[in-house]
């Protein structure tokens, strides 16, 4: 593969996973939460290592403030589709979503028609080569590895489908789709704490800091006692009351995990060891 080969292939697998998750929103709009943290991982991280790498290589000045500028644009449009996911302001989700792949779509076209060919043409491919390393090796350093927002965010993507269950009173078989992706993502949110997250955390805590996890994992047992998946016949009543029972338990549970302990982790665990869970757990989410 060619060094240009090689980068769009990299661009390839960002814009199509992005471009997935904003197909799910459509169907799942508290799936914002996948896009969000994806995006705040990946994408971000991207857009940075390239202004000082690829970007320095044109030099056509205008171009390339103006697709520094596009990047603010896309972060700006990423934080609002972000803002109106934790409201639950489901409109403004839709349409800041929307208006946030035209701005990528645009960009990305814009990266691969203007900018790579004009630098391909000035520049040797072995110095193309070693722009495109070094812009690799950048990347990794800027992620974030920000497992505290990644479970955050999950908070809110439960808490977004106990309100969507929640709006469907009257509709009983509404109520219960939701409810059902409500315990799925519970269980998988708290197997990923149980079995990656806090063990993680386990390796490089002190045992006084491990105090709140087992605090943690104790609600859990309280948790998942509450959730059931309603029969064939429960009532809207009994659901209802459910719901409300376990978004109780849940709004104190995940009050303590973000204020205490994921800020806790992110500070305690390398760099290396948050990079590694916040991988295998955004894919263990995604996969729900
Ligand atoms: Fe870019
Ligand atoms: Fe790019
Ligand atoms: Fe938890
Ligand atoms: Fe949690």
């Amino acid at each position: 593969m060619t060094p240009t080969e090689k980068l769009h292939a990299h661009h390839e697998k960002l814009i199509g996973t992005i471009r997935a998750l904003a197909e799910r929103m459509k169907v799942d709009p508290a799936d914002a939460s996948l896009l969000v943290s994806y995006c705040e991982e990946y994408l971000v991280s991207h857009a940075e290592a390239e202004e000082v790498t690829l970007y320095t290589a044109d030099d056509d000045t205008d171009f390339v403030n103006h697709m520094i500028h596009e990047h603010k644009e896309i972060k700006h449009s990423l934080d609002v589709v972000g803002t109106s996911f934790g409201r639950g302001d489901l409109n403004a989700l839709d349409s800041e979503s929307r208006n946030f792949m035209a701005l990528l779509e645009k960009h990305f076209n814009e990266e691969e028609n203007t900018l790579m060919p004009r630098i391909s043409a000035k520049i040797s491919q072995q110095e193309l080569q070693a722009l495109i390393d070094e812009a690799h090796q950048i990347e990794a350093e800027k992620k974030k590895a920000d497992v505290w927002s990644l479970f955050e965010n999950d908070h809110k993507r439960i808490d977004l489908n106990i309100t969507l269950a929640r709006n469907s009173r009257g509709d009983i078989e509404k109520a219960k789709l939701f409810y059902s992706k409500v315990k799925r993502q519970l269980l998988k949110h708290i197997e990923l704490e149980e079995t990656v997250l806090f063990p993680a955390f386990g390796e490089q805590a002190s045992d006084n800091q491990m105090g709140p996890v087992h605090v943690m994992i104790e609600e859990h047992r309280e948790i998942t006692s509450l959730i059931r998946i309603p029969d064939g016949r429960v009532g809207e009543k009994a659901l209802l009351e459910n719901i409300d029972a376990l978004a109780a338990k849940l709004a104190v549970h995940n009050k303590k995990e973000e204020l205490i302990l994921y800020p806790l982790i992110n500070r305690t665990l390398p760099r290396a060891d948050r990079e590694k869970v916040f991988k295998e757990c955004f894919e263990g989410l995604a996969a729900t």
